[in-house]
């Protein structure tokens, strides 16, 4: 079975073998520790064996809530922010048809996202667009409490039991959350929902393979069993145990490291494929919130090529020195398109004529990746053989053990967030929370 293959070339001009080898002793210690679970955040570490200890019982449980929701409805709606939202978005816009012809080619319902903003606009339209439509919910939060979901699920419970009553959003309704901790689970136990339990001892952005990721993506009809297998056969190939030399998550976590210590501290996840959009957009949440702290850590940004090369550009190839790049490319797209010879020829492509797309694309990225280097950014480079779940799933299990190592390296726990506390305490205070009295007080001294 084909691989995720990384290719550290690009950073050689910067990064000697030397240098990456020079992480071995410590790379390892920090897998022995994430293995053990004697590092920082070690209450957090279920995501490392979580592929291989989900049963055919957990997947046949998804699937089956997944089908309810299919007969019953044509959109569903999952509710979610951070960590309960990008992993499932990211695997439903990298394998869904773009165009119109979704319905057609795909039957089964569309998944759309809500409570990850507080925009009225976004929450009014989507109220406005879901009032005549047969539609679902899926309300995932770990802890709870979090206020975006809560809105958008106060809003959308209301709709929904105006459409089809108390009982009918009952059946429609699904909830995952804590196991006994939590608004959500208060209110899914008292409504009587269906509830999925997200384990303690995973983090949000750790938890794309818990239900929070396998039931929306379930029910946007893609294989949950692929995903996992892609994660499981990823769990073997960087392990406890596998040399560094051939360990991609450790080599990935050195290599950035590495660059960090040379002054690279801007990381940009880049893609030559527009449904990877949200694989940068899960990835900029897993390595920002588990990476930035103390002051220390590379800022990750995503960016989507060609598209970017024209407006980020520029930056990328004169601006600050600051910088370098991961490309995640798909070695064989799945169509096949190639471009016509034309008579007239005005638009000067014949000599592209019989190419396919993607070997123009190809050698974009190619250009790409020689003028980066060339300019002074270090280029490291992912390769899916496909884009499909099994190589997702490869992706998700690749990314989240290399945090796990580069944050050690780093000198952080990878494994906490208490930063993203800070604007919801002065948001509370400002609305006036019960609980936020002293909070307001100050806050309301300060305006
Ligand atoms: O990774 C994390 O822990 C966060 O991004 C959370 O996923 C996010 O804040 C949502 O939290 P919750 O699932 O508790 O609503």
């Amino acid at each position: 079975m084909k691989s995720l293959e990384l290719d550290l070339s690009g950073i050689r001009s910067l990064v000697s073998d030397q240098e990456l080898q020079a992480w071995q002793t410590k790379s390892d210690a920090y897998v022995a520790q994430l293995h053990a679970g004697t590092g920082q955040g070690s209450d957090f570490l279920g995501w490392i064996d979580l592929p291989a200890t989900i049963t055919d019982q957990d997947f046949t449980a998804i699937e089956a809530a997944a089908r309810s929701l299919q007969e019953r409805c044509d959109y569903v709606v999952s509710i979610g922010i951070g960590g309960s939202y990008l992993g499932a978005r990211a695997v439903i816009e990298a394998l869904t048809p773009t165009f119109a012809a979704y319905r057609k080619e795909h039957s089964a319902p569309q998944v759309i996202f809500a409570g990850h903003n507080i925009g009225e606009d976004y929450l009014s339209e989507l109220v406005d667009f879901l009032s005549d439509k047969r539609f679902g919910i899926i309300n995932i939060s770990k802890s709870g409490t979090t206020t975006e979901p809560a809105i958008a699920f106060r809003i959308l419970k209301g709709l929904l039991e105006q459409q089809v009553g108390r009982e009918g959003a009952r059946e429609r309704i699904i909830a995952v959350t804590d196991r006994a901790r939590g608004a959500l689970r208060t209110l899914a136990d008292k409504e009587g929902y269906q509830t999925f339990v997200i384990p303690d001892d995973i983090g949000g952005r750790f938890s794309v393979l818990t239900p929070v990721g396998l039931l929306p993506i379930a029910v946007a009809g893609f294989d949950i069993r692929e995903l996992v297998r892609g994660a499981r056969e990823m769990k073997a190939q960087v392990d406890e145990g596998v040399p560094f030399a051939e360990n991609l998550s450790a080599l990935y976590a050195a290599a950035r490291n590495s660059l960090y210590q040379h002054g690279k501290k801007i990381e940009i996840l880049g893609n030559f494929h527009p449904k990877l959009h949200y694989i940068g957009e899960w990835w900029k949440q897993l390595y920002g919130e588990s990476e930035g702290k103390e002051h220390k850590g590379i800022f990750n940004a995503a960016v989507d090529f060609t598209a970017d090369l024209h407006s980020m550009g520029q930056w990328i190839q004169e601006g600050e020195r600051t910088i370098f790049e991961t490309i995640i490319s798909i070695a064989t797209p799945d169509r096949e398109l190639r471009i016509a010879s034309d008579a007239d020829n005005l638009d000067g492509l014949n000599y592209l004529a019989g190419k396919r797309v993607d070997e123009v694309n190809k050698m974009a990225e190619l250009g790409t990746r020689m003028a980066h280097v060339d300019g002074g950014v270090p280029n490291i480079r992912i390769t899916l053989p496909q884009l499909n779940a099994y190589y997702i799933g490869q992706l998700f299990y690749f990314f989240e053990k290399a945090v796990g190592i580069s944050g050690y390296m780093l000198g952080v726990n990878p494994f906490n967030q208490p930063g993203v506390e800070a604007y919801k305490k002065n948001m509370f205070a400002l609305l006036e929370k019960p609980g936020f009295e002293e909070a307001t007080q100050a806050i309301k001294s300060r305006l």
